[in-house]
């Protein structure tokens, strides 16, 4: 009675507590996360179908990252939303969940939550942006800004023009419309099956996006009555599926840690080198930027992800279920598409097999380390060349604009102490803009190499998530000006050139820096974060406790 009682005050009549599912509606809207401030329209939608289909819908806010507005950066907290989310999911009589996300965090957090609660669930991105549209030209978003941003550096914009040119691009709802983080995770996500067939691209003010929130609401109730669970969806093969298409579509290097963290809470067995070795036979074949050309408006219009999914054919594992109860080989089967300059075929792709993310190991990066082949310059795969070192990003944009600073293009730019302890959150810095001298001399590319993340909106060439990292005590932070690096990425190696026992003699004299912060969410998260290599979630937050809280075995 008490609970039926005090839920009646919202004006409920009798029979919804006849016993039939209630479904959960995990929104992450907020106006501090505007990629998502459409989520509550929405769940609308979603809640339409879940009555629709016999069942009891009840809305309720998870944390919302705002990618643009939190600091130091949004992925501090994925593992807090996961957390946070995991917990609701458990705590409240849910029978299931259907997960609204869009911002880049806000769709690992949310499948990280559902994987370690083990309730039937169903994800709803919330939609890309429509195409930005600047004096004629399409641009997208994250990626136009980082050439403006080099455009006002070098004196080619003016701060009017920029100020006119970023309402441009963001002129609708929805989250970032390149294939950035953001599209690429909405991509994964329906890769591995937890989201219905053409939801990742679907633009976000399109009235197919809000059919498709109402079509998932039905489908959660099937979900439920045949308790198909995403531990049942997110499989090995599932997992494989999604780096695949991954590398198919030119999805972001996030992809990586993200796709790690949700198979550590499911216990399913997946590794870095996976994401080189499924993807070295991958060719790229979405057009998209920052890797090409188009956004994702474009991509909806082509035939979206069922499109290049049935390209792949039998690339991927069609027999994996998925949340419409069908296989994948099922769901795209007669998927058509209209335009192959977006999506291309696989016997004329966008690039050949092996553009995609590579993996890299060296005595620079024992643990490994990440690089977008398709984001950086040719040129530079193989470079040899001279460390420029700083402790920080704000340590480098000091000196960006001298124009005596001592860079040319062979030099390496080292930014380190980024990772996920050292700033703490592993922000999404490192593709740090050129020296301003080398800018006006056009030069528009140089190797950069980091402990932290890149946006997946960037591109340049970057080498990423080098692990373990500076403030773990990675080789990172033994590196000294002066130092000569070299990257190979068609042998897949980056290597300091120093001698062993000159880094033993380093490695003596460093010292850790002290823990971000003394207490809190950031003392806790840097008492207990994994390392990049392994999805750098919490180390107590691994694996699955399923719908009960369980008591720990000792
Ligand atoms: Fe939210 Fe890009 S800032 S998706």
């Amino acid at each position: 009675m008490t609970h039926r009682s005090w839920m009646r005050s919202q004006g409920f009549t009798t029979e919804v507590f006849d016993g039939r599912p209630v479904i959960g509606i995990a929104t992450t809207w907020s106006e501090l996360a505007p990629c998502n401030v459409h989520l509550h329209r929405v769940a609308e939608s979603v809640k339409r179908g879940v009555w629709q289909a016999g069942g009891f819908p009840l809305e309720f806010p998870t944390m919302a990252l705002g990618e643009t507005l939190l600091r130091p950066t949004a992925m501090l907290y994925r593992n807090l939303l996961a957390m946070e989310a995991e917990e609701l999911f458990r705590a409240n009589p849910l029978d299931g969940v259907v997960l609204l996300s869009g911002c880049d965090k806000t769709t690992p957090g949310l499948l990280m939550a559902a994987a370690s609660v083990d309730l039937p669930a169903i994800m709803v991105t919330g939609g890309p942006k429509l195409n930005g549209k600047y004096q004629g030209t399409d641009v997208g978003s994250g990626t136009a800004v980082w050439r403006w941003e080099e455009d006002l550096l070098a004196g080619r914009m003016t701060q009017e023009e920029c100020f006119f040119a970023e309402g441009c691009m963001s002129r609708s709802d929805g989250h970032c419309m390149t294939m950035g983080t953001a599209s690429t995770m909405a991509s994964a996500a329906e890769a591995l099956g937890m989201q219905l067939p053409y939801s990742a691209a679907w633009p976000a003010v399109d009235s197919r996006r809000y059919e498709t929130a109402q079509r998932a609401g039905q489908v959660i109730i099937d979900l439920v009555n045949s308790d198909l669970t995403p531990s049942k969806i997110m499989t090995r093969e599932a997992f494989e599926n999604a780096i695949r298409v991954n590398a198919a579509i030119g999805g972001s290097t996030n992809a990586v840690i993200h796709l790690l963290a949700i198979a550590g809470r499911l216990g399913v067995p997946l590794s870095l080198d996976d994401f080189d070795a499924l993807a070295a036979d991958v060719p790229t074949l979405v057009n998209l930027q920052p890797s090409g050309q188009y956004l994702m408006e474009d991509f909806c219009y082509a035939g979206g992800l069922p499109a290049v999914m049935r390209e792949l054919g039998g690339l991927l594992h069609g027999d994996a279920i998925t949340v419409t109860g069908r296989t994948v080989a099922e769901n795209v089967a007669d998927a058509p598409c209209w335009n192959r300059d977006v999506i291309h075929a696989m016997d004329a792709p966008f690039q050949p097999p092996g553009t995609g993310t590579a993996v890299l190991r060296g005595n620079l990066a024992p643990d490994g380390a990440v690089i977008k082949q398709s984001a950086a310059s040719p040129h530079l795969l193989k470079h040899r060349g001279p460390a420029l070192v700083f402790d920080s990003p704000e340590a480098y944009y000091a000196v960006v604009a001298d124009e005596d600073l001592d860079a040319d293009e062979n030099t390496v730019l080292v930014i380190r102490y980024c990772g996920p302890k050292g700033y703490p959150g592993m922000p999404e810095v490192s593709n740090v803009p050129l020296p301003k001298k080398l800018l006006n001399r056009g030069v528009r590319d140089m190797v950069r190499i980091c402990d932290g993340r890149m946006s997946g909106t960037a591109y340049g060439t970057v080498v990423l998530h080098v692990t373990p990292e500076a403030a773990a005590g990675g080789t990172l932070a033994l590196v000294r000006t002066g130092d000569w690096i070299t990257l190979d990425v068609p042998s897949r190696a980056l290597t300091l050139e120093v001698p062993d026992e000159e880094l033993a003699r380093r490695r003596a004299e460093w010292t850790a820096p002290p823990p971000a912060a003394a207490r809190g969410w950031t003392r806790l998260y840097t008492d207990h974060v994994l390392q990049a290599d392994t999805g750098a979630d919490l180390d107590f937050l691994i694996g699955a406790s399923g719908h009960e809280i369980g008591r720990a075995s000792h």
